[in-house]
């Protein structure tokens, strides 16, 4: 695992838009794990940028998001395909069968969560998985518990992560209660894993996976096991952690 600072939030996503299209170059047909939230917005403009001017070809290249609440169809502006699509996948010239999310509209989340598993593990695994931090150290939707879930999962969310996502939506009481999360196994097997957090306000979050032990009371932790993670953070986000890291 290594950690690198930036001095700010465009340095930490140019540092992890070198990373993403390096590893697609030198492998064309990447499977790429996907986070939603800000962090990553940076880095997905990049990618965007990056094809319009003829630095990258996404022809070949399969994603899989990390997660989706239960309950909001893609088409809601709210849900993390809405996000996938017009953030990364909009403009650039993936495929769409090797568009895969999980359908948080599924009648049988219990069979949705395990198709899902099972084409994760068709497409060969994540080549390289990008995560955000949540305010508890949650990733994907792997909330603070007593014990990690390794498959994708149906997760009930906590009050924090209701409450640092509500700004995505008109109506704080809209935040969906459930979601569904690719499992600790999906992100741990993944052969490099890139988490982005920039701000004030992952200070909390840093401290909590890398300036202490591994725990699931703090899902991000358990990536100090990663021979392939690599922390990317702005200074403001650095703030609080140890020297010796
Ligand atoms: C959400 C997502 C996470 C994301 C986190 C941080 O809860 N499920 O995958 O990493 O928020 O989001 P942001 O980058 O907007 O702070």
């Amino acid at each position: 695992m290594e950690v690198r600072i930036t001095e700010d939030y465009e340095e930490m996503s140019d540092a992890a838009a070198e990373l993403v299209l390096r590893q697609i170059h030198e492998k064309p047909d990447s499977v790429l794990g996907l986070t939603a939230g800000s962090s990553p917005m940076g880095l997905y403009r990049r990618m965007q940028e990056a094809y319009r001017e003829g630095r990258a070809d996404f022809s070949k290249v399969r994603i899989f998001t990390l997660s989706e609440y239960i309950g909001l169809d893609e088409k809601d502006e709210q849900s993390f395909a809405y996000y996938t699509r017009k953030n990364f996948c909009e403009g650039l010239n993936l495929a769409e069968e090797n568009i895969c999310m999980p359908n948080g509209m599924a009648d049988d989340i219990a069979q949705e969560c395990e198709r899902y598993g099972k084409a994760i593990e068709a497409a060969g695994g994540i080549d390289m998985m990008i995560l955000g931090i949540g305010p508890n150290a949650h990733i994907g939707f792997n909330e603070p518990g007593s014990s990690f879930v390794p498959e994708t999962h149906v997760v009930e969310l906590s009050k924090a992560t209701r409450a640092a996502n509500a700004r995505f939506f008109d109506n704080p009481r809209d935040v969906p209660y459930w979601a569904v999360s690719m499992g600790m196994r999906d992100i741990m097997f993944s052969r490099r894993v890139l988490l982005l957090a920039s701000g004030a306000g992952k200070t909390e979050a840093l401290v909590l996976a890398l300036g202490g032990d591994i725990t699931p009371k703090a899902p991000a932790s358990v990536l100090q096991l990663h021979r392939g993670a690599v922390f990317i953070i702005d200074e403001a986000a650095a703030r609080r952690l140890p020297e010796d890291l």
